[in-house]
């Protein structure tokens, strides 16, 4: 069976479905601090804590676990500069207990949600494996970190692993029986859905004088489900014997934050008012990331390349979900 823990969450919902359709069983572990109980419609739902390591033992004590998906964390990067304290005890010592329970338990396969973020203002574009890591708040640390003590782990201990370096996660399930539900939420595109429904005034963009074409910034898009595809291909990858490595997962191509609401407003076929405001501190006018290594060694292939497709999809969502 695969431990989805975090499977509550935006990210971790859609590799549950997605497992469960090729044919796994999941066991989704999340405290729902974040989460959605009615986002686990796959496979079974145990209610825990990774801060009560109680919780973590008696899962694995109940149910035969081949492998773990960790994608519980905090992950709102503000608020870790904030109140660093929060962030590590969760996103770093939290990781900790749920790794020392799977070296009692003996379970060998890891897949971690990491992020781009660990590469701190990029150097380069796009943005490879080998790209320096120097992260710039406590989160995209908490995250670097975490990589560094699974390779020390790997090294020494009988575990493999697998970290995947997320650019924007973004788009939902395209039979929208799940999607991005954030609360807060902070990402541009259900934001600015958000402004197509009435449900705000106005979509900001912060900053118009960045050193690109329209002078806002650019990110890197990558939908849902093909994040969901890479998880399955890394522990497809980890079951052959391929051995521990660390991936970027984005779409390749980047996207502007005036791109992104002029093709929402095609999409929602709604007028977005924009409130045009200053730069926010720490906000890179480029990151995009290169994931030749996953087509490569993973053989993955991002299906939901489109803007407007992965717009859809999130439209789609987005009004069924009131
Ligand atoms: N969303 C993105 O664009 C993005 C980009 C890069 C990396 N990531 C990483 O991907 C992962 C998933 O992100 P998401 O957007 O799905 O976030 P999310 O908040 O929707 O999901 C995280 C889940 O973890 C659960 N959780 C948190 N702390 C827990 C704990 N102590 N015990 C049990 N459960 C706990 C929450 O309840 C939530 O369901 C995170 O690790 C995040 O850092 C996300």
């Amino acid at each position: 069976m695969i431990l989805i823990v975090g499977g509550a969450g935006y990210i971790g919902a859609h590799v549950n479905k997605e497992l469960s359709r090729q044919g796994y069983e999941t066991i989704v572990f999340d405290n729902l601090s974040f989460g959605h109980a009615d986002f686990v419609k796959w496979g079974v739902f145990e209610e825990g804590d990774l801060n009560n390591i109680d919780d973590i033992r008696g899962v694995f004590k109940k149910y035969p676990i081949d492998a773990v998906m960790h994608f519980a964390a905090f992950t709102y990067v503000g608020e870790s500069v904030d109140d660093p304290q929060k962030y590590y005890l969760n996103n770093l010592g939290n990781t900790l207990n749920l790794l020392r329970v799977m070296l009692e338990e003996g379970v060998k396969y890891f897949v971690f949600s990491s992020t781009c973020a660990t590469y701190g203002t990029p150097e380069e574009i796009p943005i490879t494996e080998n790209h320096p890591q120097k992260p710039i708040s406590p989160y995209g640390k908490g995250k670097f970190m975490v990589e560094q003590i699974l390779e020390d782990y790997s090294r020494a201990y009988n575990l493999e692993y697998v970290s995947l370096r997320y650019f924007n996660a973004a788009g939902a399930d395209p039979e929208a029986e799940i999607g991005e539900l954030h609360v807060p939420e902070t990402h541009l595109i259900p934001l600015t859905l958000d402004a197509a429904a009435d449900k705000r005034k106005h979509i900001k963009i912060f900053g118009t004088d960045y050193p690109t074409a329209d002078g806002t910034c650019i990110r890197d898009y990558i939908h849902v489900q093909d994040l969901a595809d890479a998880h399955i291909k890394a522990l497809h990858y980890l079951q052959k014997g391929g051995s521990s490595d660390v991936f970027n997962l984005g779409n390749g191509q980047g996207f502007s934050v005036r791109e992104v609401i002029e093709s929402a407003r095609k999409v929602t076929g709604k007028d977005i008012m924009v409130e045009e405001v200053d730069r926010r501190p720490g906000d890179p006018p480029v990151l995009v990331g290169s994931s030749d290594k996953a087509r490569d060694i993973l053989n993955w292939q991002p299906k939901y390349h489109e803007l407007s497709t992965i717009i859809e999809t999130a439209w789609k969502w987005h009004q069924k979900r009131d």
